[in-house]
């Protein structure tokens, strides 16, 4: 594909991105349940004008752009006071929650290195609940990622079990508030006292529920402790573009003082052209996102938040009363907040996934890991509360109509076959092969997935790894 030899008019470079946008999910109707938090159009207005405005002006020099200093520093100030952090906290905004967890391994692992001599790989105990953005940053870094099993009816951390993965390597304990895939908080309190004992770093992910948990404390629910004012706790990640309503490319990660932040920053004056001095992952930084989120958490204040927050709780309150009448389901865990897990013993779950977008509904499969059973995770924002009443409604008649498909286990020579494939002989044609058994094509996904899922579930994790990274590595092919 060429540049075009004329630029497109106005009106065609839009109508063509519209045309393009076509088969995108609808992001404002109130039917996701994953991936977008909508507040409504004031608020989106309000964000496009913010982002518009600061689009152009670039973060890389913050002596050239005073205004977006000021903008991260207020919202890095509200934060803290948010997660109940003292005058010694300080923190940087970022694009998103995985640049804030992985600059919070980044930072601790350097931090203790300062501190001490390691003898070896730095490792990071992590529960396996916890997010894939840490076995993200034990790969970008080359660390050792300590994977340790939750509990598997509650599916928090269990410290003791930690606490037997932590040697003198260790550099970072990490824990959820609340976890992505059963939204639970893990034992803080406990497992601050074990970073104690070992003095190193416990970071806390909040990139989805520090947020909300905050607001619940502040108005008057119950929440576990989790935030600065457990003792042990050095760094928090949270996200500003989940249930904070600001748009992509809105998170920050605190830490507890400057010495542990101090690590954070690269700094390099060893070539030939300007010096660099970054807080956060990105150099050049467009100052659309961090000016969006200002205007948002202004434009919201307290009065918005408490009614969005509140207006996702009666939205997740109502949605867990609707579970209990489909005895077919059963929770995984005990939600904490507004994210829920669920699953079946009685048919293939990833049915439901299938029957529910025939009905205009997205709901997101997760696949079984580490004692989690293959489920079905809701993240409810306060857009759906207006549609519960038909969220429940095509739930039941999903489970109906799921029950009536085929729900035989994936063939056990298939499974047997699986066994023996290397993850490197689905490179090229082995992967394409697999996938046209799927139904998927270069034409695109198909719209019923639940036996792909069910295979992907059954398959060696390493070839699941292997098989869905070679479908990203077909899926962004250049363009004719
Ligand atoms: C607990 C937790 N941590 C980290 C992340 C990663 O955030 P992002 O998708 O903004 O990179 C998520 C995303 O859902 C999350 O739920």
């Amino acid at each position: 594909m060429e540049f075009r030899s004329q630029g497109l008019s106005k009106q065609d470079v839009f109508s063509t991105m519209d045309e393009y946008a076509m088969t995108d999910m609808p992001m404002h109707d109130g039917r996701m349940m994953a991936y977008v938090y909508d507040a409504g159009p004031e608020v989106d207005e309000v964000a496009k004008k913010a982002y518009t405005r600061f689009l152009s002006a670039n973060a890389l020099d913050p002596t050239q752009t005073p205004s977006l200093t000021r903008f991260e520093n207020e919202i890095v100030a509200t934060s803290i006071a948010h997660m109940q952090g003292d005058e010694h906290c300080v923190g940087n905004f970022t694009s998103g929650g995985t640049e804030s967890c992985m600059l919070a391994v980044k930072t601790a692992r350097d931090y203790i290195r300062d501190k001490k001599t390691l003898n070896g790989k730095p490792n990071l105990v992590v529960p396996a609940t916890a997010h894939a953005a840490f076995h993200k940053a034990a790969h970008y870094y080359d660390m050792e990622l300590r994977l340790v099993e939750v509990d598997t009816d509650s599916f928090m951390a269990i410290p003791e079990k930690m606490a037997a993965a932590v040697d003198e390597n260790t550099v970072l304990l990490v824990a959820s508030a609340v976890s992505y895939a059963h939204g639970v908080t893990d034992p803080i309190e406990a497992i601050g006292k074990i970073a104690l004992e070992h003095d190193i770093c416990l970071h806390v992910d909040g990139c989805i529920g520090a947020f909300v948990l905050g607001w619940m404390r502040r108005m008057g629910r119950e929440v576990t402790p989790f935030d600065f004012s457990v003792p042990g706790v050095t760094s928090i990640s949270m996200d500003w573009h989940k249930y904070g309503y600001c748009p992509k490319g809105a998170s920050v990660i605190l830490h507890k003082n400057r010495d542990i932040r101090r690590h954070q920053i690269f700094t390099c004056s060893q070539w030939t052209g300007y010096t660099v001095i970054n807080t956060t992952i990105q150099s050049t930084k467009s100052g659309g996102p961090v000016a969006a989120c200002w205007a948002v958490m202004n434009f919201l204040g307290e009065e918005g938040y408490q009614r969005l927050i509140g207006r996702t709780m009666d939205a997740t309150d109502k949605i867990l009363e609707g579970l209990k009448e489909i005895p077919e389901l059963k929770m995984l865990g005990k939600p904490e907040m507004s994210l829920v897990a669920f699953t079946t013993d009685e048919f293939n779950v990833f049915h439901l996934v299938d029957e529910m977008k025939a009905r205009d509904w997205i709901i997101q499969p997760q696949l079984g890991f580490y004692g989690s059973k293959e489920n079905v995770h809701l993240s409810i924002t306060q857009a759906v509360l207006e549609n519960v009443d038909d969220f429940i409604r095509c739930l039941k008649e999903s489970v109906a109509a799921a029950k009536l498909l085929d729900n035989s286990e994936p063939p056990e020579t298939m499974l047997q076959m699986l066994n023996q494939v290397q993850p490197k002989m689905l490179r090229g044609p082995g992967f394409n092969a697999l996938m046209a058994q799927f139904g998927m094509t270069e034409d695109g996904i198909p719209d019923r997935l639940a036996g792909l899922n069910q295979v992907l579930n059954a398959m060696p994790p390493e070839l699941t790894k292997a098989a869905l990274t070679e479908y990203f590595n077909e899926l962004f092919t250049p363009a004719a």
